[in-house]
């Protein structure tokens, strides 16, 4: 509305605000408007960036190839920073819902991040779709949360198997973020599986997101002498880890989850990484048409590789869209209180919620990271990548289907 106020200073801008009041010019300033919400700063800033990344490589393909518009209205996608911090993401939700009346939101990545802002999405009926928030919590917060990843029980259970199955490792230590919801669950769900494989973990030790120094508990554990690390936590300290494990002259391997998955893990950790693994969405070495398609678009807008958190972020985008359109297709008049600045609080819940079933229908759909069906609990199946890092590179391990 701002920009109107600011237009109506000249004789054509009063015009136009004119026009809206009186309600011929509706489709001047009928938008759909989407939030998103990410860490676009602070300790896993790549997080909130390649998420941010990801949906604008689905937005320059709906402006190729419908001008930017679904069911005749633009389509604006607002984005906001929590700094990687649970409460300041559930006021940035409060704000996209409450100033800038979105539809829908993507997001968060971090299961810590969308358990704050998936219940204020959830209250007030606008759908949320989280890329990659693993932990099973998010979408039981209730039926307007959706994810386009699988779940940490199931990347629990692959890990524990993939480290006493194929590694044949049997003596680990673990080490965990007491502050990270995910950390904590999956490393719950790896032990589980893991003792029912015949392991055992020999010590179990924690840190903080944002500590620097792991030297004390990486002193206990080479103690004990393990024959792998595993550890269910994110990037920059997945990277520190490595480093100072090595420096302590600790050389077996370290087993992570999809919270490894950036860029800046091989630039924090350097050679440390190598003979590392993790368990991934997709590995760049394995492209299916549909992800190969992406990689060209994101390779040719942003010059680099796109992590798998940028594919996850598409796909969201991709499928909130295309219900978008499907809503104008089948029913144009509850769709069109989605965009209009005048429609009710009833009507707008009404084209909300419409919209809400159509994501929950989700069936089949081919997405950059896989095909993505959605069960009845808005969660989809997909297979879990391993990657071993080898020189300083993401190699494609194994695929386990689930
Ligand atoms: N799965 C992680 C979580 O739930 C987030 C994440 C997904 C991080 C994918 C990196 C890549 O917290």
């Amino acid at each position: 509305m701002r920009s109107r106020y600011r237009l109506s200073l000249g004789a054509a801008g009063i015009l136009v605000v004119a026009l809206a009041l009186a309600g011929c010019g509706g489709s001047t300033t009928d938008t759909l408007v989407i939030g998103e919400y990410g860490s676009l700063t602070g300790g896993d800033a790549t997080f909130g960036q390649s998420t941010k990344a990801g949906v604008e490589v689905a937005l320059d393909e709906l402006i190729a190839q419908k001008q930017g518009k679904i069911g005749g209205m633009p389509v604006r996608v607002v984005v906001e920073d929590d700094q990687g911090r649970p409460e300041e993401a559930a006021s940035v939700v409060q704000k996209l819902i409450n100033q800038d009346r979105v539809i829908a939101v993507v997001g968060e990545v971090a299961s810590s991040r969308s358990l704050a802002g998936g219940p204020i999405c959830q209250l007030n009926g606008v759908p949320m779709i989280s890329p990659s928030s693993t932990n099973p919590g998010v979408t039981q917060i209730g039926d307007f949360i959706f994810r386009m990843c699988y779940l940490d029980d199931f990347q629990g259970q692959v890990m524990a198997r993939f480290t006493a199955q194929n590694l044949g490792l049997k003596r680990v230590a673990m080490l965990k973020d007491i502050k990270n919801d995910y950390s904590v669950a999956l490393a719950q769900f790896f032990t589980g599986e893991f003792v029912k494989n015949g392991g055992t973990i020999e010590i179990e030790q924690s840190y903080q997101s944002g500590d620097q120094d792991y030297r004390a508990q990486l002193t206990a554990i080479k103690a004990r002498n393990p024959q792998a690390i595993i550890l269910p936590g994110y990037y920059t300290e997945a990277g520190l880890i490595g480093r100072q494990a090595r420096e302590l002259g600790l050389t077996i391997p370290i087993i992570g989850g999809d919270g490894w998955e950036s860029e800046k893990l091989i630039e924090i950790g350097g050679e440390a990484m190598n003979g590392c693994y993790y368990a991934n969405h997709w590995s760049l070495d394995q492209a299916t048409p549909k992800l190969q398609a992406f990689l060209t678009a994101y390779r040719t807008k942003f010059k680099g590789d796109p992590d798998a958190i940028g594919g996850l972020a598409y796909d969201a985008a991709t499928v909130l869209f295309r219900c978008m359109e499907q809503l104008a297709t089948d029913d144009p008049a509850t769709f069109a209180a989605l965009g209009s600045s005048k429609a009710g609080t009833a009507a707008r819940k009404a084209a909300t919620r419409k919209l809400r079933d159509l994501i929950a229908a989700t069936s089949g759909y081919e997405g950059a990271t896989g095909s993505i069906t959605l069960d009845e609990n808005r969660n989809p199946k997909k297979p879990i990548v391993v990657i071993a890092v080898k020189g300083g590179k993401k190699v494609f391990e194994t695929s386990i289907a689930p």
